[in-house]
């Protein structure tokens, strides 16, 4: 790999492509973050560098969810990627290009490489026997198949390990197994499957996972699954199926994963043919240029061991490294949808400014895999100590005296040079830790840089010789030094926050912040009018973010309640005895009062007379009903499910409604029911 700062590297980025059917999370977030503030570097060094990612857009979950709301699934993958598109730009994630697996050029290049696989000998086909719904007309993975466990006969579980005891099987071993999709029987039937035979690139592989294309962490762990022999895998799926059809085998489809990772090739042709960028000199064998894939370590085999595989197999070059990261935890847990820490990006980027988590992931990334905690209390600690109490500080100190003493014009000599010499060296070495992905030492360095340089202001105290007659050019100079030191600062910041380094820019009236660019110095040069350039973090707004976090998933949970779309008709629900039934306390009430919630569109708050007593709801069902037509009416609720505490009060309950496609419709009693009367 090229190293020295001056030969122009031509770089292609990608980040693992999300798939098409949820929205974007900070766990996520942390790998588009990572990829981007690599990215961003790169272009700051002034290497050419493309970064592209696309929407994974095939595959039954995908096809499933569509049918569930009642839409195709190209609705429901055009819907998505504007979301995602969306999500990614309100957190500085900068995409040279984002496409879709199911797109034309995705088509070509997933027939191309299978076409040249199976030429050159590496597809078998055989029969294999799979549990199949005669009711949906389809073969079910294991996850879509659920019964009781074989081994401690705890009753509902999914197709391949039991939740209770931890057992593992397979889906045939379950006692009285259902599709989780239509509720059927499911019966053994037999069909022709397509095989990558990965085998055949054993050795290569060995090689080419010991040659420093993947961290070591991940080396050892491939090490362990060549020990243990690698199978051919199944890359077909029966139709019905969203994807592209084997070009040789009717009625066979790719599995999702294998043209997953051709959409990295489709995305950066769609931008070769926009941007009239040569494909080949990144793609051919010999290409000189660098290839680097971002992803989880849950997606390691499939981009370290197949993608390769394919690669090499279909004569095309192979990536130069695949960079792993770790998962996001939230307060040294786990994401957790009940206790509010599974946080979708929408919802953070209502509550809290975006860089703000770009800064504390990257003051806590590095080259590995281990997991990266997002605690809350150390979030707001650091960003405000680090961001707002020393870089902005330092801006904000210098500025004012710079527009009174000197009419917005710095001093016309650097009157600290060795200081600032410093600090423009210890550019090369954040730099190597940028581009070794080490960001939490970058991080550091950068930080060091700024406590120099509030230590320099605080000694010089400028505020104290401003009051001090005939030293006036004396506080210009310092405050110059303190604003050539910012500029640094936003030079080697940049890349984590991008919006913030934009408005520092316009500050620094500089055409640009890249980083050659910090050589020169800012002498006699004329600044811009200061602005509050970051305000610091403030803890209820963390809270309001958890409390709406719940409050996303009530909302799921209510519209989960009433399904939409075929799913409707075949409701998956167990038998329950009248016991069961007895314990729900349902009622007539009245509707008082239906108000409209702000900053939520899909709620209603109810306030509901049970004949004496009165209860707030808050419902989901907003695009259903103006609220003027609902007050006076009388509906059904659930008297006795637990309160749920939501951002704008408490629920005290639900209010019983049926929906469709064509909308929701509340359930109302004939004439006579009285509020408060029980519902049996
Ligand atoms: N569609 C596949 C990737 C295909 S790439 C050819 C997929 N999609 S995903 O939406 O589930 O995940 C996208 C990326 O986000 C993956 O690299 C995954 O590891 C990463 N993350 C998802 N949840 C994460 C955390 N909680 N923490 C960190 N990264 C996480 O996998
Ligand atoms: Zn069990």
């Amino acid at each position: 790999m090229p190293t020295t700062a001056n030969a122009k590297r031509k770089i292609l980025v990608t980040s693992a492509l999300p798939y098409a059917n949820g929205a974007i999370h900070l766990g996520h977030l942390l790998e588009y973050i990572q990829t981007d503030i690599w990215v961003r570097f790169q272009k700051s060094r002034g290497h050419q560098c493309h970064y592209v990612c696309a929407d994974d857009a095939h595959g039954t979950a995908i096809m499933l969810r569509a049918e569930q709301e009642g839409i195709t699934s190209q609705a429901l993958i055009d819907r998505v990627s504007e979301e995602h598109q969306a999500d990614f730009a309100r957190f500085g994630v900068a995409f040279d290009n984002y496409h879709s697996t199911h797109s034309e050029e995705n088509r070509h290049f997933s027939e191309l490489i299978y076409t040249r696989l199976r030429d050159r000998g590496h597809i078998a086909t055989r029969d294999i026997e799979q549990m199949y719904d005669p009711v949906k007309g389809l073969f079910l993975a294991d996850r879509f198949i659920k019964g009781t466990c074989p081994k401690c006969r705890t009753p509902d579980q999914y197709g391949d390990n039991c939740e209770a005891c931890g057992a593992t099987y397979t889906p045939a071993e379950l006692i009285d197994p259902v599709s989780a999709i239509s509720g059927a029987t499911p019966e053994v039937r037999s069909s022709t499957h397509y095989f990558f035979k990965l085998p055949d690139f054993a050795a290569f592989l060995q090689g080419w996972i010991n040659d420093d294309h993947v961290q070591p962490q991940i080396r050892n762990k491939l090490m362990e699954w060549f020990e243990s022999g690698f199978n051919e895998w199944d890359i077909s799926r029966d139709a019905p199926y969203f994807g592209f059809e084997i070009p040789d085998a009717p009625g066979k489809y790719f599995y999702v994963w294998l043209d997953a990772p051709i959409g990295y090739l489709a995305s950066f042709k769609n931008l070769c043919e926009r941007e009239g960028l040569d494909f080949d000199a990144y793609w051919r064998e010999d290409a000189d240029a660098e290839v680097y894939h971002f992803i989880g370590k849950d997606i390691v085999y499939f981009h370290a061991l197949f993608w390769p595989a394919m690669l090499h197999g279909a004569g095309m070059r192979t990536p130069t490294a695949v960079n792993c990261h770790g998962f996001v935890t939230v307060n040294g847990a786990k994401m957790s949808k009940s206790r509010g820490t599974f946080i979708k990006a929408a919802t953070y980027a209502e509550h809290l400014n975006p860089e703000y988590l770009r800064y504390y992931f990257a003051a806590k990334l590095t080259a590995g895999v281990d997991d990266l905690d997002l605690n809350l209390d150390d979030f707001a600690y650091r960003v405000n100590a680090d961001l707002v109490g020393k870089v902005v500080n330092i801006a904000s100190r210098c500025a004012g005296f710079v527009k009174k003493l000197g009419g917005g014009r710095l001093s016309a000599t650097c009157t600290q040079p060795q200081l600032l010499q410093r600090a423009i060296d210890a550019g090369d070495e954040i730099a190597g830790h940028y581009d070794d992905r080490e960001f939490g030492r970058a991080m550091r360095l950068i930080m060091e840089i700024a406590d120099e340089a509030n230590t320099y202001i605080a000694e010089a105290e400028p505020w104290v010789l401003a009051k001090q007659e005939g030293r006036e050019q004396e506080v210009l100079d310092i405050c110059s030094v303190g604003i050539n030191l910012f500029r640094q600062l936003m030079v080697y910041l940049a890349p984590v926050v991008p919006a913030m380094a934009e408005d520092a820019r316009a500050f620094l009236n500089l055409d640009g912040l890249d980083w050659e660019s910090r050589h020169t110095l800012l002498e006699d040069h004329a600044i811009n009018k200061f602005k509050p350039l970051m305000t610091r973090i403030e803890r209820d707004r963390i809270d309001q973010m958890i409390e709406a976090s719940k409050e996303d998933l009530a909302v799921e949970k209510q519209l989960k309640e009433t399904p939409k779309g075929p799913l409707a008709d075949n409701p998956i629900a167990d038998e329950i005895g009248f016991d069961d039934f007895a314990k729900v306390d349902l009622r007539i009430v009245r509707i008082a009062k239906a108000e409209y919630v702000e900053g939520a569109d899909k709620l209603l708050k109810l306030t509901l007379d049970l004949g004496g007593e009165t209860r707030t709801v808050f419902s989901g069902i907003r695009s259903a009903y103006a609220p003027e037509a609902l007050e006076g009416h009388l509906t059904v609720m659930v008297a006795n499910l637990a309160p749920r505490k939501m951002r704008f009060g408490v629920s005290e309950g639900m209010v019983l409604a049926a929906g469709d496609d064509n909308g929701i419709y509340l359930l109302e009693p004939h004439s006579g029911a009285e509020p408060g009367q029980r519902v049996t």
